[in-house]
């Protein structure tokens, strides 16, 4: 056997293996016992702990290109990609060998180096709102230090985002957020006063009458409009014709910040982020996961007279022990090498595979019967289970049937398939899946709706 067709007949006979003989998940189950009685809920991020899916979490104990190996030896193929970043799979040889050279060097400096220069200088020339840029050690600093940059830039406090977008946990951006928020159902979160909330407007994501009417009352006083272009935070749900448009519109005109969070499609949707994409140029933005190649790195950057509002050259303080860490900006330039070398080949084949698993999954849905809608922009991917015609908001998205995702989820993962344990998550795809994975992939959540009926 050999080729694709070897491959396709290789990885089929694994997944039913995986499904006849239910998989033995007892170190797992071992391991979570343990880590619940000193990690709280024994995960160190909420979503992992499956409580959206039911079952205990699966502990990883390696990974190989697109597949994931758990502490009992059992693969999945991974939609997840640590949640955005292993856009290249995982253990990347190249990424592997240059935090290995860089390890030798040296972990951390606290003194500037040459690689945070040339990462920097390569976001600059990447992303095409950003003239000046700073790095820091999560999405979560990103945006947070973001906001606080287009306050001071701007001297005004009110900020404005959408509901079920997520822009990481810092107090004044969990209003109305999505990711673990949405999918624990949390309708606030304790310990975030309201005061910090006050200056946080929210509003419904691709609503540009709402968008309008309130800058016509309050733009003057608003700092910021912070927003995912293509979010996936409550699943993937893209922005409808006009949207990003009304958005650099209502803020030109009110001399606001925009800021685009790219933490999710920064280096994912294209090169240059969703911005390159639709066209749409923001002042301000913040990337994450995958602009630090797997290592903890983001990243914020907008415009060289905002940027310059950031101490030491202006007021704003914003400061990080290992900002700019040396491996983490080594494997982010690892990492941003491959996609330049890989260019428009790899993004068409990211859009491709994303549209044939879409498209798969659409008919395998109709053929069992089971009401979705699925959202698929590049090689971001949600299967909403709702009667709706369209998931283009939250509301839209929060009337899927959590529990029939929960039982389709179980389905994929007894049969090898990891998918995000939450319906308001999107899959992320990898440039290295293979066809016959995309194969497998799709015969596999096959099986998943047909059982599903019964
Ligand atoms: C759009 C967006 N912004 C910000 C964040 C926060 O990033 P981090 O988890 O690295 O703090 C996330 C995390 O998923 C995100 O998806």
């Amino acid at each position: 056997m050999s080729g694709l067709l070897g491959s396709i007949l290789v990885n089929s006979m694994h997944a039913k293996t995986n499904e006849s003989e239910r998989m033995n998940r007892e170190t797992s189950q071992h391991l979570f016992a343990q880590a619940k009685e000193v990690i709280p809920g024994g995960v160190n991020s909420p979503v992992r702990a499956f409580r959206a899916v039911g079952g205990d979490p699966v502990f990883i104990e390696r990974g190989e290109g697109a597949w994931l190996i758990d502490a009992d030896g059992n693969r999945y193929l991974d939609l997840i990609g640590s949640w955005g970043p292993l856009i290249m799979g995982h253990a990347h040889p190249r990424i592997i060998s240059a935090v290995q050279a860089q390890l030798a060097r040296g972990t951390t400096f606290g003194a500037p180096t040459a690689l945070e220069v040339e990462l920097a200088m390569e976001i600059v020339k990447a992303v095409p709102s950003i003239e000046k840029v700073r790095l820091v050690s999560s999405g979560t600093e990103a945006t947070m230090s973001a906001i606080r940059v287009a306050r001071g830039y701007t001297g005004r406090t009110k900020i404005v985002k959408f509901e079920g977008n997520y822009h990481g946990h810092a107090d004044f951006l969990l209003a109305k957020a999505g990711s673990g928020v949405a999918t624990l159902g949390l309708p606030e979160c304790a310990g975030v006063p309201t005061a910090v909330t006050a200056d946080t407007i929210t509003l419904p994501f691709n609503d540009i009458v709402a968008l309008r009417e309130l800058f016509a009352l309050h733009g003057e006083s608003i700092a910021c409009v912070i927003v995912e272009p293509v979010v996936g935070n409550m699943g993937c749900v893209p922005p409808i014709s006009g949207f990003l448009e009304a958005l650099r519109e209502v803020t030109i005109a009110s001399r606001s910040v925009l800021i685009f969070d790219e933490v999710m499609t920064g280096f994912r949707l294209s090169y240059g982020g969703a911005q390159a994409r639709f066209g749409v140029t923001p002042d301000m933005t913040t990337l994450g996961k995958i602009v630090g190649g797997g290592m903890p790195l983001g990243a914020y950057g907008g415009k060289r007279e905002i940027m310059d509002t950031v101490a030491p050259v202006g007021p704003v303080y914003q400061a990080g022990t290992l900002s700019g860490n040396p491996i983490a900006v080594t494997a982010g330039l690892a990492m941003l090498s491959l996609l330049r070398e890989g260019g428009e080949a790899l993004y068409a084949r990211l859009d491709q595979v994303g549209t044939t698993l879409a498209e798969n999954f659409r008919e395998s849905a109709r053929n069992a019967n089971i009401p979705v809608v699925v959202n698929q922009y590049g090689s971001m991917l949600t299967v909403f289970f709702t009667e709706q015609d369209s998931v283009t908001d939250y509301t839209a998205a929060k009337s899927s049937d959590t529990q029939r995702f929960a039982q389709w989820f179980r389905a994929l993962l007894d049969s090898g398939i990891y998918f995000p344990p939450s319906q308001f998550e999107a899959a992320f795809l990898s440039a290295i899946l293979t066809d016959a994975e995309v194969v497998l992939l799709s015969e596999t959540a096959d099986r998943a709706f047909q059982s599903l009926k019964e």
